[in-house]
């Protein structure tokens, strides 16, 4: 058995992310969504928003599950039976950090990083930005799964992307 991690906060999900787990869940036997669950970064979504989020979206790939992590991702591998870790590489931007995780994740636990090239059509899409655009009132639409765009509508109606 061929068992993958896709690692992040998916603070929230994107399409892109999407995209880089349908791609992960046809080249590997299982994949594992993992989300960090309490990342230095502070968190728009909660735990369980963002884990619903995705299930909800990656309900129709049966090789998928979604489960919440902390501490260090190799340990969270070793303890699932896991030997690669699935990565989206957007732009040269995003190299020289996945890299130096990459090789920080082999040295710890020989665990292997296999980056998927994102598709070009959301090569430009983080959930940083789509926060950003949401906060001040634009239109995501098409970048992020349906749930995610009426949570983040509800949250800017009532303040609480601000
Ligand atoms: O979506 P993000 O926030 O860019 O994801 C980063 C993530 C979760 C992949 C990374 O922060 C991580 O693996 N955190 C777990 C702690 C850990 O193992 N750190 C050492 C990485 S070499």
């Amino acid at each position: 058995m061929r068992n993958a991690v896709c690692p992040g906060s998916f603070d929230p999900v994107t399409n892109g992310h999407l995209d880089v787990f349908e791609r992960a869940s046809a080249m590997y036997d299982t994949v594992t969504i993992a989300v960090l669950t309490n990342s230095s970064k502070s968190a728009l979504f909660t735990i369980e928003e963002r884990i619903n989020f995705i299930t909800d979206a990656v309900s129709a790939w049966n090789n998928i599950k979604v489960v919440s992590f902390q501490g260090l991702l190799v340990d969270f591998c070793k303890q699932n039976d896991i030997s690669i870790i699935v990565k989206g590489l957007r732009a040269v931007s995003d190299f020289d950090y996945e890299l130096q995780m990459a090789q920080m994740n082999y040295r710890l636990a020989k665990v292997e990083t296999s980056f998927i090239a994102t598709n070009p059509e959301f090569g430009y899409l983080s959930s940083s930005l789509i926060k950003e655009i949401s906060k001040h009132g634009g239109d995501v639409t098409g970048l992020v799964p349906d749930k995610v765009l009426s949570a983040l509508k509800a949250k800017s109606a009532s303040g609480g992307t601000k």
